[in-house]
């Protein structure tokens, strides 16, 4: 039906505003939930800013933690549990957050330009199914088809044209400690410092082959694809399975289901056999053990674009501002936060930066709290949708606490700034992260 979005569901955000008048004339649909249920929570996340379900892990920004990761941050035995995810998790690569694990940027150091599988960080909403690929099965099912449903076994999606990309795939939320830390703003969700990013290098099919297979009309406007994995519950909620529209425009342009990352077949904790990969967006729109996808000719509407991933706070209409789609551009140093360097020692700094408009193409370090400058040295031929490695030698020459900062530029002209733009569940952090050290005799 609803042809007035015509040509421009690219832009993201005339779509969106295309769909929040959709949805407050009724023309949008709720998928999986009660449409008042889903209202009521909408609103509930309007005014309070947030429902606290912000990237998942629970209320209050300081208690997003479990007993497990309070026992991993006291080094306390049990520190290698985090509930739900499969695979082990050192304390020396990852810092447990709640379901989730933050990779430990210094654990990236010496590795090379992509994240091995041992030290990608993981996001659950709840934890990780195990989903055998012989039995897996993908249905593509709605009135956005020709037809009736059509499924896709393992095989036939691997029987499809096979594309490879090297590309991050990066938390909406991550950095967001930030907001409080450096800038005295109070956020609620997972505190991740900069580790909710990893870039693979993903294979798998076109989810437009898919969705071509399978019948997609002119007709269809929004794709929302569903995870296997438990339903998840926030303030006594149901919000049913983890799922989020994406355009058809989108959709149809460079989305993959991955089915291999880094060479390997897709590891369970990373949405095996088969996720979603969708470039430069925020990492919820990759559905990780992707079940069905309902392809719609109305627009669709899930809690993880309402009260979720969405820009609350000062500055946003109460109703919520532009759901969040790209990512921003940021840099981290392969250091611990708080490291301890001797002085005199000569050393080399070392790090990475990324951005989801376009390649890097530089990079700037300060080891003075910003007083001065230096431009470091790129190891990597830039590419979109990856990042690259930079480095710059450095002695220092006086004791006691000092901040390293470094500050990316991409190919369309963009810096990061000194602060990042508030918003109540913390998202899209780019400001230059102040990276604390000590300076020792
Ligand atoms: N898909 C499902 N089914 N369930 C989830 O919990 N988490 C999302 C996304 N896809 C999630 C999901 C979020 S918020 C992110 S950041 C990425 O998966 C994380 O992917 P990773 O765990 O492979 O790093």
């Amino acid at each position: 039906m609803p042809h007035d979005l015509s040509d421009d569901l690219s832009d993201e955000s005339h779509y969106d505003r295309t769909r929040l008048r959709q949805w407050a004339r009724g023309r949008a649909r709720s998928a999986g939930m009660d449409r008042r249920d889903l209202l009521k929570l909408f609103a509930a996340g309007a005014a309070a800013g947030s429902m606290g379900l912000a990237a998942g892990a629970g209320p209050a920004f300081a208690a997003t933690d479990t007993a497990a990761a309070a026992a991993a941050a006291s080094g306390a035995p049990g520190a290698l549990a985090a509930p739900g995810i499969l695979k082990p998790l050192p304390p020396e690569l990852f810092t447990l957050r709640g379901t989730n694990a933050e990779t430990n940027f210094a654990a990236l150091r010496g590795t090379g330009l992509l994240t091995p599988v041992d030290r990608f960080f993981v996001r659950n909403h709840t934890s990780t199914p195990r989903v055998d690929p012989g039995r897996w099965r993908l249905k593509v099912w709605g009135d956005g088809l020709a037809g009736g449903p059509v499924e896709f076994s393992y095989e036939r999606l691997r029987a499809l044209p096979v594309v490879e990309r090297t590309l991050f795939l990066e938390c909406a939320g991550n950095a967001r400690s930030f907001y409080a830390t450096q800038q005295g703003q109070a956020v609620t969700g997972t505190p991740w410092t900069l580790g909710a990013i990893g870039v693979a290098r993903w294979r798998g099919a076109r989810l437009s082959d898919v969705l071509r297979q399978a019948g997609v009309t002119p007709g269809a406007v929004d794709v929302m694809p569903r995870g296997l994995d438990d339903e998840v519950t926030a303030n006594g909620v149901n919000l049913g399975r983890v799922r989020r529209p994406l355009p058809v425009a989108k959709a149809l342009d460079d989305v993959l289901l991955a089915y291999e990352m880094n060479g390997q077949p897709l590891p369970a904790d990373h949405g095996g056999p088969v996720r979603l990969v969708v470039p430069d967006w925020v990492g919820i729109s990759s559905i990780k053990w992707v079940g069905d996808i309902e392809v719609s000719a109305e627009p669709l509407y899930s809690p993880w674009n309402t009260e979720m991933y969405r820009l609350f706070g000062p500055g946003h209409p109460a109703e919520g501002g532009p759901v969040v789609t790209r990512q921003t551009l940021k840099s981290a140093f392969e250091l611990d936060l708080g490291a301890t360097v001797r002085v005199h020692r000569p050393r080399v700094l070392t790090g990475r930066s990324w951005s989801a408009a376009a390649p890097v193409t530089r990079i700037d370090v300060s080891v003075d709290g910003g007083g001065h400058w230096r431009r470091a040295r790129v190891h990597d031929t830039p590419s979109r949708g990856g990042w690259v490695r930079w480095s710059v030698p450095w002695t220092p020459r006086v004791t006691g606490a000092t901040a390293l900062l470094a500050r990316a530029t991409d190919a369309t002209g963009r810096t990061q700034p000194e602060t990042s733009a508030h918003n109540t569940q913390g998202y899209l952090f780019d400001a230059v992260v102040r990276h604390p050290v000590t300076v020792v005799p």
